[in-house]
């Protein structure tokens, strides 16, 4: 099994704690279903709206059982199915919130597809889903924090916030990408194939009664419901472009812009934007109306399909003919979105341990990057076996060796508040007043508010040996609330613009960074990431070894730096974009 499956399946830890009780997380919510051929295509595969209707209820019950109010979906993240699910299976899903904001709570959901003669359970797909309570006649509901207790629920409380920065600035950064990335695609893309199937064929329009059973005892209609039938339409359109039954594959990040009720007419359309060798895009459109009032946009989901032969391989699909103006549009925002979803798919769901050092970095994977970078250092941050190696002067060196990779960190307290020391810190051009190991450091992109690029140069560690240079993406982040810290993430990235140079050795760096906790208003306990990279280890080397102690010099001098600066004011890099 995986380390990934192992993970998801923690979502569920019977975790035993020191008293000998088993804890179970309060929030928790399960589901089994057997696959019943009423829930089947007529392949006899578990349609995919009936499992986003489980999946949908077994969240929101979860959020409800948090919140003690009605909750609604209000968005979910991108889904990814790796399998399909036969009749006669079972599915067994599990909820949890794994952190609650203001009025919204992020709901962790996995789906594990059961065969109930051999007991063997695999993964069929994981998935975030944001729920939000609905107000009262007081106004917006203030949800209770959510505590974590084991480490995988203080992980997930902790990436939470990172997953819920990139989904409300979603929206607007696809917007940018695609309207940028179809300018540069021009005319030439929409190339005239001579079998190409007119998209026209494609489309289909259905309409749906919003009824009591597809609605809470709130009358409002379930999200998972409306996923339902817009899967529905979906498929309607991809089996009319391939004559064949097309299997789905992923279903990108959406939000409800608004609610619809009971007695609700929803107008569902879907058509193919575009189809690829193997896949093809299908857009869909939610919108509702009741009597003569104008329509209300619902929602919109972007859903991947593949036609999948009898050995389960993809075949190669017809390309589409887009209409006149629309149409052409979609099919090259396609394209772009099949980018960015490779960018993210790679990046983001891909484990940690295998993204490769050095990722090139682009202004569509840049939301990606940076939030690979944040949750990396925050997964080493929950790590708790670390190994205290060297002390001096209550200057702590911890190593933690794991998978044939080695970590360390650095922890120091200073008596400067911590948003300052963040400030200080965030800045890695002033790093080399306290780390020699900085020689030069340059800002090469100010990519958004809280992410920079830099280039940076190291001196040779040995006498006349060639120097190092780094070119790093540091991402800052402040608390989302009180139990969280201040954080500098960084990684190495390549940029074309910046190749590796003669004279210096291009070293890489894994995952490195601060998180900055506030201990009181005037004192803060710093603690400094490595996952050591070859280019890092000969810095470290003598003192993981307890040869030496350099690690103390540069943080005793780090101390000094941030004592003395306690009280200036600090300029950031300023946002080129
Ligand atoms: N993804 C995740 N959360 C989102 C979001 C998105 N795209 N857009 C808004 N939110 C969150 C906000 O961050 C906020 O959370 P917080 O209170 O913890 O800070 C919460 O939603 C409410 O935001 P607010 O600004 O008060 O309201 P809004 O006008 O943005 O409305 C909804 C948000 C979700 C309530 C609104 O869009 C809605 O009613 N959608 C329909 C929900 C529904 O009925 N779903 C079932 C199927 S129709
Ligand atoms: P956009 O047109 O920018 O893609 P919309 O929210 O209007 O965004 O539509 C989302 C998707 O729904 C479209 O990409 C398209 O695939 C599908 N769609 C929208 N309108 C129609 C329609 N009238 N008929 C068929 N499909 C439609």
């Amino acid at each position: 099994m995986s380390k990934e499956d192992n993970i998801d399946n923690m979502l569920d830890p019977l975790f035993i704690q020191e008293s000998g009780e088993v804890y179970r997380n309060p929030t928790q919510v399960q589901m089994s279903q057997i696959v019943l051929p009423c829930h089947a295509n007529h392949c006899g595969e578990l349609s995919v709206g009936q499992l986003l209707k489980w999946m949908d209820s077994t969240a929101c019950l979860s959020a409800e059982r948090h919140s003690g109010v009605s909750c609604v979906t209000a968005s979910v993240d991108d889904i990814n199915f790796e399998h399909t699910i036969e009749v006669g299976k079972v599915v067994n899903i599990t909820a949890k919130v794994n952190r609650a904001f203001t009025s919204s709570m992020e709901v962790g959901i996995l789906v594990m597809c059961e065969d109930l003669y051999t007991s063997h359970q695999w993964k069929v797909c994981r998935a975030f889903a944001t729920f939000v309570a609905r107000r009262t006649e007081a106004g917006k509901v203030q949800l209770k924090q959510v505590i974590p207790h084991t480490q995988m629920e203080q992980m997930e409380y902790s990436l939470a916030a990172e997953r819920r920065r990139m989904r409300l600035i979603h929206a607007e950064i696809i917007t940018d990408l695609l309207s940028c990335s179809t300018a540069q695609l021009g005319e030439c893309q929409t190339q005239e194939y001579k079998d190409a199937v007119p998209a026209e064929r494609t489309r289909v329009e259905s309409v749906e009664l919003v009824l009591p059973p597809h609605a809470n005892h709130q009358v409002s209609t379930f999200g998972g419901q409306i996923m339902a039938w817009m899967e529905n339409v979906a498929t309607i359109a991809a089996s009319r472009l391939c004559n064949a039954h097309p299997t789905l594959r992923t279903i990108d990040m959406f939000h409800f812009r608004g609610p619809s009720h009971i007695g609700d007419r929803l107008v569902l359309k879907a058509i193919v934007n575009n189809s690829f060798k193997h896949s093809m895009e299908v857009g869909v459109c939610a919108e509702a109306y009741k009597g003569g009032e104008p329509l209300r946009h619902i929602n919109s989901a972007f859903m991947t399909f593949e036609v999948l032969d009898g050995e389960r391989k993809a075949c190669t699909l017809p390309r589409i003919r887009p209409e006149p103006i629309d149409g052409k549009r979609r099919y090259k925002e396609a394209i772009a979105r099949k980018k960015i979803r490779l960018d993210r798919k790679y990046i983001v769901s891909c484990k940690h341990t295998e993204v490769p050092v050095s990722v090139p970095w682009d202004p569509s994977n840049q939301m990606y990057l940076s939030y690979n970078n944040v949750s990396a250092l925050k997964l080493m941050d929950t790590r708790n076996n670390w190994v205290l190696t060297s002390e001096k002067n209550k200057v702590r060196l911890y190593t933690l060796e794991e998978n044939h990779m080695l970590f360390f960190k650095v922890v120091m307290c200073v008596s400067v508040p911590a948003e300052q020391t963040f400030h200080l810190l965030s800045d890695l051009r002033r790093r080399k007043e306290w780390d020699r190991h900085y020689e030069e450091c340059e800002v090469i992109n100010q990519a958004d508010e809280d992410d920079t690029l830099y280039r940076i140069t190291a001196p040779s560690v040995r006498k006349g040996g060639k120097g190092q240079d780094f070119i790093l993406l540091a991402s800052r982040r402040k608390p989302c609330g009180p139990r969280d810290p201040y954080l500098i993430a960084l990684r190495s990235v390549t940029l074309p613009t910046h190749p590796p140079t003669e004279e210096c050795t291009r070293g890489e760096v894994l995952c490195a960074g601060f998180t900055i906790w506030e201990e009181s208003p005037s004192d803060t306990k710093i603690t400094y990431y490595n996952q050591a990279t070859p280019g890092v280890i000969p810095y470290i080397s003598t003192d993981i070894a307890g040869l030496s102690s350099s690690f103390y010099s540069s943080f005793a001098a780090c101390s000094q730096f941030l004592e003395a600066n306690k009280d200036n004011v600090v300029t950031l890099p300023k946002s080129s974009l």
